[in-house]
């Protein structure tokens, strides 16, 4: 059974991951500073899979530590490594931190990987990358444009460290899943998004004003160049983009790579807009949402969405869940935490 190092597994895509890691055999360790997440998430992921991985607490960017855990552990085979900071607007009044916490994690992996004979990785980058594309939809050889903050530069250095040492290092196999906007959480509503404070990411906004913890949803921008004029992106169910981390995974071991180091996009493929968000919410969950359309968010880009073709010919992927079946998810997550 191959062992699986999941970096930053107790969050949310993490949390995930582990669980369709484990339903599909691996054996899982994870390792996790909880820095944005609890043990918590270990023990939704033990009722869900009645197996409990083991947990490492340390802190990826800590080469000591890591080097700990790679001498006690032995034969760890890949990473898929999660570990990050990833607040944008944060990331804006604190580069230093991002680049430090991202950027030392990702070089400590790649690091380890050469040093105990691991050969995978898989990495979380981010749509983030192409910035607002000039063509949609973006494939994977849309150029990347000029980071629009230190987080989305985090993920296209990111990108490139793991690239430049793949090549440089035979027998080690990389993958890069570029998400795009990930949303709901396990349908056993044992595990989920838990953001701390107020939420910067829509569906938790919109699940937490459903739960009356947030009076109104403010929709940034009504006046974009969309059909109802709200901000188009391309939401997909959380446990989707588990599932094609476990492929991508799978396709590397199986020797099925074309080359050291992939990219794959991981979306619907199709763009929505804010308001159909809220009108999937609401014909889902029969809850009505007080919202008001306000000014643009700053940073924001208009709109975006995959063509993510790649991924279903290479990894076998695409999204099995609908829509209002991830936003069902986001609902029934949000009332379980509050005890609704
Ligand atoms: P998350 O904050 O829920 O999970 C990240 C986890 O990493 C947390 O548990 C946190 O405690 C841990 N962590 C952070 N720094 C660490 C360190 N130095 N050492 C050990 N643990 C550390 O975030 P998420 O939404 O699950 O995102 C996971 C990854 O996917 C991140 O790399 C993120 O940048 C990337 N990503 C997320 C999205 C999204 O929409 N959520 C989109 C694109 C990319
Ligand atoms: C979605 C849409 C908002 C909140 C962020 C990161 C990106 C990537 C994914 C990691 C936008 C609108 C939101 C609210 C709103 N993460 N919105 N009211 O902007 O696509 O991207 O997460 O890599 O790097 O920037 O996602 O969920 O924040 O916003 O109207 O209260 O919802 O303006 O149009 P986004 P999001």
């Amino acid at each position: 059974m191959s062992k699986i190092l999941v970096t930053g597994g107790a969050g949310y895509i993490g949390s995930h991951t582990v669980v369709e890691l484990i339903n599909a055999g691996f054996e899982v360790v994870v390792v996790d500073n909880f820095s944005n997440s609890s043990p918590k998430a270990i023990d939704g992921i033990e009722r869900i899979t009645g197996i409990r991985p083991r947990l490492v607490e340390a802190d990826c960017s800590d080469l000591a530590s890591i080097r700990n855990l790679f001498s006690a552990e032995g034969n760890i085979e890949g990473i898929i490594h999660f570990a990050a900071l990833k607040a944008v607007g944060e990331s804006v009044e604190k580069p230093l931190d991002y680049y430090r916490n991202n950027l030392l994690s990702t070089i400590n992996m790649m690091q380890m990987l050469k040093e105990f004979g691991g050969k995978y990785m898989v990495f979380s980058s981010s749509c983030t990358v192409y910035g607002q594309p000039d063509v949609l939809p973006v494939t994977e050889h849309t150029p990347r444009k000029p980071a629009m903050s230190p987080y989305g530069n985090t993920k296209r250095v990111g990108e490139d460290i793991i690239q430049d040492t793949v090549n440089s290092t035979s027998g080690v196999f990389a993958i890069a899943l570029r998400y795009f906007n990930p949303i709901g959480a396990h349908p056993s509503a044992e595990i989920g998004e838990l953001p701390l404070g107020k939420p910067d990411n829509l569906v938790p906004f919109i699940t937490q004003t459903a739960a009356g913890i947030r009076e109104k949803l403010q929709i940034f921008g009504g006046d974009y160049n969309t059909p109802d004029g709200t901000a188009i992106r391309d939401y997909f169910h959380v446990v989707d983009l588990a599932k094609a981390h476990v492929l991508a995974l799978q396709r590397m071991i199986d020797g099925r790579s074309t080359s050291p180091y992939e990219v794959f996009n991981v979306g619907a493929g199709r763009g929505i807009t804010v308001l159909e968000i809220v009108k999937a919410f609401e014909n889902v969950t029969g809850v009505k949402l007080n919202y008001e359309i306000v000014g643009r968010r700053a940073g924001d880009i208009e709109k975006v969405w995959a063509d993510t073709t790649l991924a279903q010919k290479e990894l076998g992927w695409k999204t099995e869940s609908t829509l209002e079946y991830a936003l069902l998810t986001a609902w029934n997550w949000e009332k379980k935490v509050r005890g609704m």
